[in-house]
């Protein structure tokens, strides 16, 4: 009867924490379905995708491709407004975000009965342990051997970006979650313990970059990850009847993107690169990809590194040569060359500060190579939106990105069609604005 009983106190109602959350992402409560299963901090918002949805005219029939979706923004809303899409993304936990947030084919009911079995069941496998999950003192009973990870996956992830006893619980409850394993709305089940990760039970903390902030010794695990699985399960609930169309999201290279997608499929896309300022992605996703078994050893990390747009220093390789890419562009070159000049001026001489201008120069070799591969699989008269930022991350030296990757975009047989004014950022280290731009491209030939 104990069990039933707290199976009634479990069944938690979305904790006002989660919201402020949603509006610190500046994610407005109406857009909260679907989007909020788990996203990036600061990704583009979803109005941002329909005003460009109407812009183009899109239609029904039209397909919106997203050739760095990340968790899924573009993809969401186009399919809640009844277009077929298109996805690619080399992050596999980004990957795997996506596709689940675009999976709206489960029986909620059936999720929801069996996270709730399942949390009964890690719950009692903590009491038997000493260990009380919702009202913690943060006490660890002296005859418990926590669970930990082993010593090479524990130096995956960022150091105290999860607590001792979090993390046993954590791994308690992926044990209990193995029983769901074979049913369809596992990765949904997976997915909430993911953003419950994230946002709640670990020490992580975004501002924008991932950091370590405010060491908690214990938060609740289980209830934690069953609000986030009742959050699914309720937005799935309120689409029930209604028909969308089917999405397609590949794990792969946008730089090689036409081995992906069949040609002259695409009308349009919305999508937002990354841009050349030291944002490392799979530093973002570390925790949840390393716990949830998505990155498991150095070298899974190494090859998944490799698969992304050169947009900062931890992730260049000697091999890389998408820089000679952008040979012919005087600009970029120009750019670089300043950069490297202030850093002999002022001296910076670490192995990263030595890396700047050449990972300028891939980032933009690696767009060419992405627009170049994109061509073939557009229709003629396909509308492209690109969300970038100007970036002045290395040693100060501006890079006007939205102005360049127009250039290279013209070059390469696009119409740059305008540049609209999305947003402005304050740049801590310069005071100055940048500007965060759309830029508006069209392909209007034939092959
Ligand atoms: C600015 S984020 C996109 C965020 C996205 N709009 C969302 O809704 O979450 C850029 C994404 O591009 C991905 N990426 C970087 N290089 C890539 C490549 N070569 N191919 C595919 N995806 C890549 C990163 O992993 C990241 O998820």
């Amino acid at each position: 009867m104990k069990l039933r009983e707290a199976a009634a106190a479990l069944n938690l109602k979305r904790p006002m924490k989660a919201r402020k959350n949603g509006n610190a992402n500046k994610l407005a409560s109406e857009d909260r379905a679907f989007h909020d299963w788990y996203r990036f901090v600061l990704s583009f918002p979803p109005h941002l995708v329909r005003d460009y949805v109407k812009d183009f005219g899109l239609t029904k029939n039209s397909v919106v491709l997203d050739p760095f979706c990340g968790t899924g923004t573009t993809l969401i809303e186009s399919k809640l407004l009844g277009l077929k899409t298109v996805g690619l993304e080399a992050n596999s936990f980004a990957h795997f975000a996506a596709s689940t947030k675009l999976d709206w084919d489960i029986d909620s009911d059936q999720l929801l009965a069996k996270s709730r079995d399942i949390a009964y069941t890690a719950l009692e496998l903590l009491r038997l342990q000493g260990l009380d999950d919702q009202h913690s003192l943060g006490k660890i009973p002296k005859k418990l051997r926590l669970r930990t990870l082993d010593a090479d996956t524990e130096k995956l992830i960022l150091s105290n970006s999860i607590s001792p006893l979090p993390l046993h619980k954590t791994l308690v409850l992926l044990d209990c979650m193995k029983e769901m394993e074979k049913e369809k709305y596992y990765h949904h089940a997976l997915l909430a313990l993911g953003n419950a990760l994230v946002y709640k039970i670990s020490n992580l903390h975004f501002g924008p970059e991932v950091g370590v902030r405010n060491i908690k010794s214990d938060v609740s695990v289980v209830g934690n990850w069953l609000a986030e699985v009742e959050k699914i399960a309720s937005d799935i609930k309120s689409i029930s009847g209604k028909k969308y169309p089917q999405s397609q999201i590949y794990l792969g290279d946008s730089r090689e993107i036409a081995n992906f997608i069949a040609p002259h499929s695409i009308d349009a896309v919305i999508t937002s690169p990354p841009y050349p300022n030291e944002k490392d992605y799979t530093r973002t996703t570390r925790l949840e990809s390393v716990l949830l078994g998505f990155v498991n050893s150095k070298e899974e990390l190494r090859a998944l590194k490799k698969t992304l747009v050169r947009s900062n220093t931890r992730g260049v390789y000697k091999a890389d040569d998408d820089d000679k890419w952008i040979d012919a562009y005087p600009e970029i070159q120009k750019i670089a060359g300043e950069i490297e000049e202030r850093r002999i001026a002022l001296e910076k001489n670490s192995g990263f500060e030595r890396l700047y201008a050449r990972v300028t120069k891939l980032y933009f070799g690696g767009m060419a190579r992405h627009l170049a591969d994109l061509r073939q699989l557009l229709r003629p008269g396909a509308q492209l939106a690109y969300v970038v930022g100007d970036q002045a991350s290395y040693l100060r030296v501006m890079i006007r990105t939205g102005e360049l990757l127009a250039k290279i975009a013209v070059a390469l047989g696009y119409e740059h069609v305008r540049t609209d004014l999305f947003r402005t950022r304050l740049a801590t280290a310069t005071k100055e604005q940048l500007r965060e731009e759309v830029v508006i491209l069209r392909w209007n030939k034939k092959e």
